[in-house]
């Protein structure tokens, strides 16, 4: 059997940079050559950077971790959203069918209305609320359309010690204001980057190792629930009193509909990750033990 390249797509991002650093020996072994492409060499508003890329460098697994995630400013450009998260997705679908490589692709909750009151499942239909929710849609109906060997993997509240992330923000604002007003009419599931890297790569080694992998869409997200609030709440209780943040603010509870934010944000994002245990055995991350980890970690770094 011929060793299969791979390709990684969009390695400044939270979850590209996890992929990036956590490739295992075991993997690399079973590859014949890895390629780690940020936007300078891959940008998805130029599709023939994509085309040229996948078409000399022939790799057998794609995973694609780039992708227009700024979901305020995606409503006033929608247009640029599609053609990352929708369009260019298309392209890559494409061309991973005509050559025959496997595409693992990250998609997100917010593709969903958000008013159930029970962890959505991939058989839920999607109703996008907002430009990005709709350009991620896109995507995934590409990718579905185009019939490749594809693994769709949804996910939401995603965090990592690297990149921008909610708690990161918070920390930030806390250093630069007393008060602070976090929403909780919105309940998610924070996920660590490194741990939807892991699930990525575990398709890419049953791939690389000639297993026959199941494909379609799967929810990969941290079990537990929670909301902004609470999320807030816990990056305070950690970081307050450290070289992170002095003391911590105070936090006042706040109404969605109140922030004025551009782009309408679904209320429930929580997914229900039963089929992806069942078809690959990972267990996904308590999102509580993970923010903490993280959080204990940074504190650990910055006081040298
Ligand atoms: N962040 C979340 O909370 C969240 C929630 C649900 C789903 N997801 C999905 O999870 C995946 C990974 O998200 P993430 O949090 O790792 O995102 P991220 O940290 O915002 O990183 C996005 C990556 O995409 C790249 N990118 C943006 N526009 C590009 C373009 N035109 N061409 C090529 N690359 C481009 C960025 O490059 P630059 O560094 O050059 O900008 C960066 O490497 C995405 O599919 C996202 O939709 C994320």
């Amino acid at each position: 059997m011929t060793r299969p390249r791979l390709l990684i797509i969009g390695t400044t991002g939270q979850v590209g940079m996890s992929l990036a650093q956590g490739l295992p020996a075991a993997l690399r072994e079973k590859l014949d050559e890895v390629r780690l492409c940020g936007r300078n060499e891959i940008d998805l508003q130029h599709v023939d950077t994509l085309t040229e890329a996948l078409r000399s460098f022939k790799p057998g697994i794609v995973i694609n971790a780039a992708a227009y995630t700024a979901v305020d400013k995606a409503e006033d450009e929608p247009a640029v959203a599609e053609q990352v998260n929708g369009h260019a997705v298309g392209v890559m679908a494409e061309l991973c069918r005509e050559q025959g490589a496997l595409l693992v692709h990250y998609s997100t909750d917010y593709v969903f209305e958000g008013n159930k009151n029970r962890p959505y499942v991939e058989t839920d239909p999607v109703k996008p609320q907002n430009a990005y929710g709709r350009s991620k849609a896109l995507g995934e109906r590409f990718i579905a359309e185009t019939g490749c060997d594809a693994v769709t993997l949804r996910t939401g509240w995603v965090f990592a010690r690297h990149g921008d992330n909610f708690y990161k923000k918070m920390i930030k604002l806390a250093n630069q204001r007393d008060t602070l007003g976090v929403v909780d009419d919105q309940t998610g599931a924070p996920t660590p980057a490194d741990w939807l890297a892991h699930v990525a790569l575990h398709w890419a080694g049953l791939r690389a190792g000639g297993v026959d992998t199941p494909l379609g869409m799967f929810h990969a997200a941290s079990s537990g629930q929670t909301t902004w609030y609470d999320y807030a709440a816990l990056t305070f209780e950690l970081a307050a009193g450290t070289p992170l943040l002095a003391r911590a603010p105070v936090l006042n509870r706040a109404k969605s509909a109140a922030m004025n934010f551009k782009a309408h944000r679904p209320a429930w994002s929580v997914l229900s990750t039963e089929k992806l245990q069942g078809a690959t055995g990972l267990t996904p991350p308590d999102w509580k033990t993970a923010v903490t980890d993280a959080l204990l970690a940074d504190i650990h770094e910055a006081r040298g």
